[in-house]
C-alpha cells in the first residue's frame, strides 16, 4: 500500500515537471525573444520549433535579425527595418512570411536585408523555424 502510494506522488510529480517544463518553453515563444540563458541551456536546449526560431532570431552568428529589427525582449536592437509587431496580420499568408525571410529582394529590390534563403545564410529549416517563431509575434 504505502508503496503504490509512494509511486502515485513520484509519478505524479514527474508529470508536473514534464507539463511545468512545457509550459515554460511555451510561454517563451509568446510574444517577445527567449532569452539567452534558454537558448544556451545545455542542459535542456530549446525543443519548440518556435523558441528554436526565436534563439536563431537574436544569435549573433546566425539570424542577427536584430541588428535592424527591434522585436519586443530584444536587447539594444537596430531599426533600420520596421518593429517586427503584429505579424500574423501583416502576413496572414505563411508562405508570403517565408518568402520575406528566403529572399526580401523579391518584394523589395533595394531592401537592406540579407536573402537569408537564396544566399544560405540559413537552411530552409531554420527560416521555418523564424517563421514559426515571427507568428508568435
Ligand atoms: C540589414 C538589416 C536587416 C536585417 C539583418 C534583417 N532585416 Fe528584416 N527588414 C529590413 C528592412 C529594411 C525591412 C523593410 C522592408 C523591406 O525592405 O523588405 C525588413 C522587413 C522585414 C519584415 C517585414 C515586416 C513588415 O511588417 O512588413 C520581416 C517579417 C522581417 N524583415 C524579418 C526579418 C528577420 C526574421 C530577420 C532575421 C532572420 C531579418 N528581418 C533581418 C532589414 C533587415
Amino acid at each position: 500500500m504505502r508503496k503504490t502510494a509512494r509511486f502515485i506522488l513520484g509519478a505524479t510529480a514527474a508529470v508536473l515537471l514534464i507539463g511545468g517544463a512545457g509550459a515554460v518553453t511555451t510561454a517563451a515563444a509568446a510574444g517577445h525573444v527567449p532569452t539567452s540563458a534558454e537558448c544556451h541551456n545545455k542542459a535542456h536546449p530549446p525543443t519548440d520549433p518556435a523558441v528554436i526560431g526565436g534563439c536563431i532570431v537574436i544569435s549573433r552568428k546566425l539570424g542577427n535579425c536584430i541588428a535592424c529589427h527591434a522585436i519586443a525582449g530584444a536587447v539594444e536592437p537596430g531599426n533600420i527595418g520596421p518593429r517586427l509587431v503584429d505579424i500574423r496580420k501583416r502576413f496572414p499568408d505563411r508562405a508570403k512570411l517565408r518568402a520575406q525571410i528566403w529572399d526580401a529582394t523579391v518584394t523589395s529590390p533595394r531592401t537592406a536585408m540579407p536573402p537569408y534563403g537564396r544566399n544560405k545564410i540559413l537552411t530552409g529549416k531554420q527560416i521555418n523555424e523564424v517563421v514559426d517563431f515571427l507568428e508568435t509575434l
